[in-house]
C-alpha cells in the first residue's frame, strides 16, 4: 500500500504540444457543457490508486465499473478503496458524490491534473456520466473486452469539464414482440443507452406477434401468447397466419427473474426500465391466449407478420378484461420499480367495439359519446389502478382522445402535435415524433440499404431534431421531458441488425438530449463521430456507417451576391466529384474543393469515389433565376416534418426528385402554399414557374389550383391567372409536374403564389377525410 502512494506520486505529466482546446482527441459524445483543454496529462498504470468516498455505495460501484472497463479491456488492474473528503491533494483516481447545488441534478465535475483525475457527481447518476466521459478521454480500446493489450498506454488529457444535461429523459426504446432478442443483446444495449449517456430503456414487452414477459398467474400468456408459426423466410406482409396442427415455434419470453436481472442491471448503470404492456389494442396475442377477453369470442392465431387494420382488441365492455389488466400490471409493478408504466394505448381499431354487445352497453352506462370517448374510459380506468398503486401511466398520443387521463403522460409519435396539445393541457411529454426518432426508417438510400418498414431518417435528421416545439411558451415548454429514439422491429430480425438501426442515430438523439442546443453543431458532432465509431468498434457494435450518397444543398452568399452549391456526405475524406453538364463524372473529373458558383440552369451529378471507382450519383435538377435568394413570407406555414430546408428552401435553385422523403420538398400538411417573395427591387417578370409532387401512396396530393399575382408594393396584387388543375389523383406512381406561366414583361416587386390543396384524402383514399399533403419545390421567376 506504501508503495503504491510513494510510486504513483512519480506519475509523469507528460506535456503534450497537440492537446488544445478542439483537439480532435477531445471527441466526447454528447458534447458536455463546458470543456477547458490543459496541458499534460494522467497516466494510468497498475499502481494507480482507485478511491471512492468512503461509505458510498455508489461512489463504489461506480469506481468498480471503471476498474472493470480497465480490466477487460487488457489495461491495469486496480481495486477501488475508500477514501475520506479530504481527497483533493491525493494522487489516484477519486470517484466522489457532492451534493453541492452548483450543477442541476445528474451533473458531474471531472479534473484532470498531472496528479490525480477527480470526478464529482451531484448525484450518483452525475459521478457515473463523469465516468462515462472519462472512458471517451482514454483510448477508444478502453470500451474492449476480453483483449489483451500489452503495452498500451492509457492516458488521459489534463482537463476541466462541467456538465450535466438539457432534459431529464433521454430515451431508447426496443421492441422484442415483433422479434424476439436475447437477454445478452437487453444488457448490451443497456450498456450501449447508458455510453452515452441515456437514462431510459423503453422496453415495448408486449404485441400482437408475441407476448415477452413471465406472468405467474396468465401462463396461457407464455405457452400460447409468445409464440407463433415461424416464416421468417418470407417478407413481413406476406406471411400466412398460422394452420389448424401447425406447431408455433417462433417466440420466447422473458421468465421473471431474467427481467430482475435486466432491471438492476440497467439500475447500476443508472438507466430506468420502463416496460410496456399494450391495451387495449396490439394485443391478438393475449386474445389467442385468452379469447374471452376479446369481444367476439374468438378463436384467435398470434399473427406471424403484420395485417392493417387489426380490429380485434381488448373488450372495453367486458370487467373480467380489467381485472386480467389489473393482475398482469400488479405482477409487472412488481418487477419494475420505475415511476411510469407505458400502457400503450396507440391504433386501436374501433370496429369491434362498434359492434360489441358489451362495449356499446358500457357507452350507455357510463353516459360515453363514442368509441373514442370509450378508450379515453379504458385508459381512465387503468390509470386510477396505476396511480392507485404509486405510479404513473405513459401511453401513445392516442390517449389524448375523447379526453386525456388526469395525470397520463405522453409519448407523441404521430408527429409533434399530440405533444403540442398535451404541453398546453398541463401534461407530461416525451417526444418521439416519426419525422425525426423512428430508427426503423430507412437512415441512407434504400436502394443499397436492407430492407427497412419505409421512411427515410439521416444521422443528420435526427441531429436536427428540436424537442421543444417553437409554438409551445416557455411555461409550456417544461412539459417537454425529453424525447426518445424509438425501434420496432418488424424488419429487424436480429440483434446485429438492431444495432444497425439504432447506431449511430442514438449518438444524434443523444446529443439533442444531452447537450445545450447553443452548443449544438452538425459538422463538429460528425467530426467527433469518427472517433466514436473507434470506440463502437472495440465495443462489437454493429453500427451504419453512414450513406454513401452525396447531399446537395445550395446557398445564396449575400456578399458575392452568388448561388453556392455545397456537397456533403456522411464519409469524411472521401473525394467527391461532380458534373453540371449533364455526363456522369469520372473519378477524376472536376474533384469537389468546396462550394462553387451556379450561373447557369444545369443538371448537377455527384459521387463519392471509392477504390478508382464513382459510386452511387446523386442528381439534381439546378434552376438559375431571379428569385434565386429573395426573401419569401409564408403566409401559411410549411410543415417541420418536410421543411425542404426553410424559409429558402423554394428560392434556393435545386429542385426535388421524386425520392421525396430524402428532404428536398417543402410539404404543407392541410395548408396551402401561400406564399411572397420580395423581389427587392420592381423588375420586368415574365415568367413563374411553380413545381409539385404527387404521390397518392403516401397522402400528397397536387394543388387544386394555382394562382400567381404581381405587386409593385406589397399591397395590392394584381391576380395574372389562375390555373385549375385536371391531372387525376387516383394514381399509384409518384409524379412530378410543373405549373407555369408566361405573359409580357410586367413591372413588379413582389409575386404572390398561393396553391390551393386540396386538403383532405379523397373519399376513395385509405386516409379520407384527413388532411393531405401538398409538396412543393421551387419556384422559378424569369
Ligand atoms: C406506434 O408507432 N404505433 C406508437
Ligand atoms: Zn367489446
Amino acid at each position: 500500500m506504501h508503495r503504491k502512494i510513494l510510486l504513483s506520486s512519480l506519475l509523469l505529466c507528460i506535456v503534450s504540444l497537440s492537446l488544445s482546446a478542439g483537439n480532435p482527441e477531445i471527441s466526447i459524445i454528447p458534447k458536455p457543457v463546458k470543456i477547458k483543454v490543459l496541458q499534460g496529462t494522467f497516466r494510468i498504470s497498475d499502481r494507480t490508486q482507485l478511491l471512492f468516498t468512503a461509505g458510498n455505495e455508489e461512489a463504489m460501484n461506480t469506481a468498480r465499473l471503471f476498474a472493470g472497463h480497465l480490466e477487460m479491456a487488457g489495461g491495469p488492474v486496480l481495486t477501488a478503496l475508500g477514501v475520506g473528503q479530504n481527497y483533493k491533494k491525493i494522487t489516484g483516481i477519486i470517484f466522489s458524490i457532492r451534493k453541492d447545488g452548483t450543477l442541476p441534478a445528474e451533473g458531474y465535475k471531472l479534473t484532470v491534473s498531472a496528479t490525480n483525475i477527480i470526478i464529482e457527481g451531484e448525484t450518483g447518476a452525475g459521478l457515473f456520466y463523469g465516468m462515462q466521459t472519462l472512458l471517451q478521454l482514454l483510448p477508444p480500446e478502453i470500451f474492449a473486452y476480453q483483449s489483451l493489450q500489452p503495452g498500451k498506454v492509457w492516458e488521459v488529457p489534463c482537463i476541466q469539464i462541467q456538465d450535466y444535461p438539457r432534459f431529464g429523459y433521454r430515451g431508447m426504446h426496443l421492441d422484442v414482440s415483433r422479434h424476439f432478442f436475447p437477454k445478452e443483446f437487453i444488457l448490451k444495449y443497456i450498456d450501449l443507452i447508458a455510453t452515452f449517456k441515456m437514462n431510459t430503456f423503453h422496453w415495448h414487452l408486449t404485441d400482437d406477434n408475441g407476448w415477452r414477459i413471465e406472468i405467474k398467474k396468465y401462463p396461457k400468456l407464455m405457452q400460447i401468447g409468445a409464440w407463433h408459426t415461424d416464416h421468417e423466410d418470407l417478407p413481413w406482409n406476406q406471411r400466412p397466419q398460422q394452420l389448424p396442427g401447425e406447431r408455433a415455434t417462433y417466440g420466447g419470453y422473458y421468465t421473471q427473474d431474467e427481467i430482475r436481472e435486466v432491471v438492476a442491471y440497467a439500475a447500476k448503470r443508472y438507466v430506468t426500465v420502463i416496460p410496456e404492456i399494450e391495451m387495449p389494442a396490439h394485443s391478438v396475442e393475449v386474445l389467442a391466449a385468452y379469447p374471452q377477453f376479446s369481444c367476439t369470442g374468438g378463436p384467435f392465431t398470434v399473427p406471424t407478420g403484420s395485417y392493417w387494420p387489426n380490429s380485434d382488441i381488448l373488450c372495453a365492455g367486458n370487467d373480467s378484461v380489467f381485472t386480467f389488466i389489473e393482475d398482469v400490471l400488479t405482477e409487472v409493478m412488481s418487477l419494475f420499480p420505475s415511476k411510469y408504466i407505458h400502457i400503450g394505448g396507440d391504433e386501436a381499431d374501433k370496429t369491434r367495439w362498434k359492434e360489441c354487445p358489451k362495449c356499446q352497453s358500457r357507452i350507455k352506462t357510463e353516459g360515453l359519446k363514442d368509441e373514442k370517448e370509450l378508450q379515453s374510459y379504458f385508459v381512465k380506468r387503468v390509470e386510477k389502478f396505476i396511480s392507485s398503486k404509486g405510479r404513473k401511466l405513459i401511453g401513445w398520443d392516442e390517449i389524448l382522445e375523447g379526453g386525456i387521463a388526469p395525470e397520463a403522460t405522453v409519448m407523441s409519435w404521430r408527429g409533434i402535435e399530440g405533444g403540442i396539445a398535451a404541453a398546453r393541457q398541463g401534461h407530461d411529454v416525451i417526444m418521439t415524433p416519426g419525422s425525426h426518432c423512428y430508427f426503423d426508417y430507412y437512415q441512407a438510400d434504400p436502394k443499397t440499404e436492407p430492407k427497412a418498414i419505409g421512411g427515410y431518417i439521416t444521422l443528420k435528421k435526427v441531429y436536427s431534431f428540436e424537442p421543444i416545439p417553437g409554438e409551445l411558451t416557455k411555461e409550456q415548454s417544461k412539459y417537454i421531458l425529453g424525447a426518445q429514439g424509438n425501434l420496432w422491429t418488424e424488419f429487424i430480425p436480429t440483434p446485429e441488425h438492431a444495432e444497425y438501426m439504432a447506431v449511430p442515430r442514438m449518438n444524434a438523439l443523444a446529443e439533442v438530449t444531452w447537450t445545450p442546443k447553443n452548443e449544438k453543431n452538425w459538422n463538429d458532432f460528425h467530426k467527433r463521430m469518427e472517433t466514436c465509431f473507434h470506440r463502437l468498434d472495440a465495443l462489437h457494435v454493429n453500427y451504419c456507417k453512414g450513406s454513401n450518397k452525396v447531399e446537395i444543398t445550395t446557398y445564396f452568399d449575400q456578399k458575392s451576391s452568388a448561388l453556392k452549391c455545397r456537397l456533403e456526405s456522411e464519409q469524411p475524406g472521401v473525394p467527391m466529384v461532380y458534373t453540371i453538364d449533364g455526363n456522369d463524372p469520372t473519378p477524376t473529373t472536376n474533384l469537389y474543393t468546396g462550394p462553387f458558383d451556379i450561373s447557369r440552369n444545369g443538371y448537377l451529378k455527384a459521387g463519392l469515389v471509392r477504390d478508382g471507382k464513382v459510386m452511387e450519383l446523386t442528381e439534381r435538377t439546378m434552376l438559375f433565376h431571379k428569385a434565386i435568394g429573395k426573401k419569401v413570407k409564408y403566409l401559411e406555414l410549411y410543415s417541420y416534418r418536410y421543411t425542404g430546408g426553410g424559409d429558402e428552401a423554394l428560392v434556393d435553385g435545386l429542385r426535388g426528385t421524386v425520392e421525396f422523403r430524402q428532404g428536398n420538398w417543402q410539404g404543407f400538411l392541410g395548408n396551402n402554399l401561400d406564399l411572397i417573395i420580395d423581389m427587392g427591387t420592381v423588375q420586368p417578370i415574365k415568367t413563374i414557374f411553380v413545381t409539385f409532387l404527387q404521390s397518392s401512396k403516401s397522402w400528397i396530393f397536387f394543388p387544386d389550383s394555382v394562382t400567381f399575382s404581381l405587386s409593385s408594393n406589397g399591397k395590392k396584387f394584381h391576380s395574372i391567372n389562375e390555373y385549375l388543375n385536371t391531372d387525376p389523383k387516383k394514381i399509384e406512381e409518384t409524379v412530378i409536374k410543373q405549373f407555369s406561366n408566361s405573359f409580357p414583361d410586367t413591372p413588379a416587386r413582389f409575386i404572390r403564389v398561393r396553391a390551393k390543396s386540396t386538403g383532405v384524402c379523397p373519399p376513395w383514399h385509405e386516409g379520407a377525410g384527413e388532411p393531405c399533403w401538398l409538396f412543393a419545390d421551387e419556384i422559378a421567376v424569369y
